[in-house]
């Protein structure tokens, strides 16, 4: 490792001109993980470039969610590894121009704690591959390997240094996501999250207000909180010998002064109460959307995810949504064709969706993902019905969501099949 005072010394001398390309894969975490990385970076005498072509070094922050984000990624990095050539590897180029040098390429996120080392194999072109949890590291790692060029692997659960969020560096400039907490603890038997970004971590209401504050004052001023699952947070606030809880931290942050809109996303609703839906209808600031992922609409299948509620409870909790804040918007996640889902399980997501009546929904097809309890199941449903179960519900939602005229704009979105 090199000391701060060295690596100061270091890019001042050949790096500080160095340029980085980032592209980021996935959903509205890795898109805040990306612009706190872009931060640190530029903090440290990099510089940003929007043209992979234009960048000595070249980061991808990953997405392991799905096979088919994985793929894309895969499928980058060979496209940026055939632009360089190695010092010393190049071909005798007679009159014409030296071939570009190599890029020295990053693989961050996901992916990263996902593979490991076995990145490096897959993929000989990568120099770094970064877990989450390491990215305040980065700028350390980029140092590394310019001056030892050898490869670098972090990959570590701890929780990040809080100043990563601090640097100020938003890509968008009247909205930004400001992070609540890290990883999940809710192991869905289909998902890969609390694997790739560990377990659940807070951050302190006071440092999230604090980022708040800064964003309005440089004229960001709508925010959405982020989580993988905002309602299980829980701050201890030991001064005052108390908790706080995921609608005291709604309250505290639609204090800020100058906040035009406040939205959070995303909520699990095994931990979604009538508490949540009061301070939703009692704060004006508060963007009346809702995205809470419902999954299946069987509840064999609900058991078999781990999700926690049955679809009875499910409706319960539309209700008492609907019936407390007005106008209010909801939207959701559901996959098809997760180990055993029969035509009638099927059938049942078809009634669901019919009688909930979401403004929209982003639909999945199960996807086997390394390490989860659901990967131990045969995936058995075959491709062919996964793609006719997709179709139908994305049909099927795509006319629900034109008979409702929605106006929400929760910026669910990351890399989804909306409709
Ligand atoms: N296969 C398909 N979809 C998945 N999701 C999470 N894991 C998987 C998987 N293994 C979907 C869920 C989740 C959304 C972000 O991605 O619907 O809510
Ligand atoms: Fe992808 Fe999930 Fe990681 Fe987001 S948290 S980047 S969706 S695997």
């Amino acid at each position: 490792m090199v000391e701060r005072s060295d690596r100061i010394a270091i890019m001042n001398k050949q790096d500080a001109a160095k340029k980085v390309f980032l592209r980021s894969f996935g959903c509205q975490m890795n898109a805040r993980d990306s612009e706190v990385v872009k931060g640190l970076v530029l903090a440290e005498g990099y510089g940003l470039t929007d043209d992979p072509a234009a960048a000595d070094i070249v980061l991808f922050n990953t997405c392991s969610v799905r096979q088919h984000a994985e793929d894309r990624v895969w499928s980058a990095i060979g496209n940026i590894a055939k632009m360089g050539v190695k010092r010393g590897t190049a071909p005798k180029y007679r009159g014409k121009a030296a071939p570009a040098p190599k890029k020295i390429i990053g693989v961050i996120g996901c992916m990263a704690q996902n593979y490991k080392e076995g990145i490096f194999k897959k993929a000989p072109a990568v120099d770094i591959v970064c877990g989450p949890s390491e990215i305040d590291n980065i700028a350390l790692y980029l140092d590394e390997v310019i001056r030892s060029k050898k490869n670098v692997l972090a990959v570590s659960e701890k929780k990040r240094k809080e100043d990563v969020y601090h640097t100020g560096f938003y890509e968008a400039k009247d909205h930004a996501y400001v992070v609540i907490s890290e990883g999940c603890d809710n192991y869905c038997t289909y998902c890969v999250v609390p694997y790739v970004r560990g377990r659940l971590r807070h951050r302190a209401a006071s440092e999230i207000i604090k980022e708040t504050e800064h964003a309005v004052r440089a004229g960001i001023v709508n925010i959405t909180l982020l989580g993988q699952n905002v309602n299980a947070y829980k701050c201890q606030v030991s001064s005052i010998k108390c908790q706080v809880d995921f609608q005291d931290l709604l309250k505290k942050v639609s204090q800020v002064k100058g906040l035009k809109s406040l939205s959070f996303l995303t909520s699990h609703p095994k931990d979604t109460t009538n508490e949540l839906f009061e301070v939703m209808r009692d704060t004006p600031v508060i963007k009346k959307c809702l995205h809470m992922p419902v999954q299946s609409g069987s509840d064999k299948m609900l058991k078999a995810m781990n999700r926690g509620y049955t679809v009875k409870k499910y409706h319960q909790l539309v209700d008492q949504y609907r019936g407390l804040v007005y106008n209010g918007q909801l939207s959701t996640d559901v996959i098809v064709g997760f180990p055993g889902e029969t035509e009638e399980d099927f059938g049942a997501t078809k009634k669901l969706l019919k009688s909930v009546c979401f403004d929209s929904a982003y639909i999945f097809k199960y996807s086997p993902r390394l390490n989860t309890e659901a990967a131990l199941l045969a995936d058995d449903v075959p491709k062919e019905v996964k793609e006719r179960r997709h179709a139908e519900l994305l049909g099927l939602q795509k006319e629900i969501s034109r008979k409702k005229v929605s106006s929400c704009k929760c910026q669910v979105s990351g890399e989804k099949d909306e409709i």
